[in-house]
């Protein structure tokens, strides 16, 4: 199939802005990659194109086969798309820690949707550990593919182009690139496209404040959705890192209602956090120089949650 001929082709080449009225006079410049505007409002369509494409071309999978994955529902809603263009089902594992309206966007692209109880609607360790069982077992069924995002090199590939496009749209140099983890994907495929592209920022990795794994060992329960899954993920190659920083959920919470109100920029709890830390990074060094962050997806996800309400 020519994903030129359907809705896949809506995938990427999103818009690079530069934030003009939050950033405190005499920072360096912020750029944010609005990821919110691929079909299904999140990068994550990247990934699932790239995990299931290749499967297909690779004959791993073919029509009618169904697709597995754990999922605070970004990724499965992504996953459940591109399912339904190529002919494939998809099951994801989900939970109700995570916004109602990404179980109902699986769902409306045809989705069946498990969903795995939380204690009070925290993500905890225990929750995705046992996510990630239950997928699993469910993986072992005959006729069925694992995604494992993960550890699947197509996911960190899938996110290689989005670099590439930065490096086109930009005018110049990028001397830090910060993002918060879940997987790491997102963060280490756009590192190289932009290595690739010849660019060369400093790589700052990001996690919730409550949860605080990657910088002291110790997760615990936060409310950010899509990173801070409580171990680390194999993508993050600390090699690579020049610092990792945790944020604090709540003034990721305000930033995005902040994005929205002052530079029309709508997005989730994870790019209130990224635009969190690119603006302080700014703040640090200062004016001549350019951070760049990413919009993970957009803020239509989350008008039933905490953040909006
Ligand atoms: C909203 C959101 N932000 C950030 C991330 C983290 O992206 P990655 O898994 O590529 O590190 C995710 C992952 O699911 C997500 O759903």
């Amino acid at each position: 199939m020519k994903i030129s001929n359907t809705s896949l082709i809506g995938i990427g080449n999103t818009p690079l802005v530069k934030l003009n009225n939050i950033v405190p006079k005499h920072s360096a410049e912020v750029w944010v990659k609005l990821e919110g505007v691929n079909p299904t409002g999140s990068y994550k369509d990247r990934m699932a194109v790239s995990v299931l494409s290749k499967a297909m071309e690779r004959g791993d999978i073919k029509r009618g086969d169904n697709i597995v994955e754990y999922t605070g529902g970004s990724t499965g809603t992504s996953l459940a798309f591109v399912s339904a263009v190529l002919g494939l089902t998809f099951t994801a594992v989900f939970s109700d820690a995570f916004s109602k309206s990404k179980q109902q966007s699986m769902e409306a692209f045809g989705a069946k949707v498990i969903v795995e109880k939380s204690e009070n609607g925290s993500i905890t360790p225990d929750l995705i550990k046992r996510m990630r069982d239950k997928a699993y077992k469910l993986a072992r069924t005959p006729g069925t593919y694992y995604v494992d995002q993960f550890a699947s090199p197509d996911v960190r590939a899938g996110f290689k182009p989005l670099g590439i496009e930065i490096a086109k749209e930009i005018d110049g140099p990028i001397d830090v690139f910060c993002a918060a983890v879940g997987t790491g994907g997102a963060l280490m495929g756009t590192y190289d496209g932009l290595i690739d592209s010849n660019l060369h920022p400093d790589l700052i990795a990001l996690e919730p404040l409550q949860s605080p794994l990657l910088t002291t060992g110790t997760g615990g329960p936060h409310k950010v959705e899509g990173i801070g899954v409580g171990f680390e993920p194999p993508f993050l190659d600390k090699n690579k890192l020049k610092a990792i920083r945790a944020v604090d959920q709540e003034d990721a919470f305000k930033m995005c209602r902040l994005l929205a109100e002052k530079e029309g920029i709508w997005g989730g709890g994870s790019t209130g956090l990224n635009v969190v830390a690119a603006i302080k990074i700014a703040e640090e060094i200062g004016p001549g120089k350019r951070v760049l962050t990413l919009n993970c997806d957009n803020g239509i996800k989350y008008l039933g949650s905490h953040i909006y309400a």
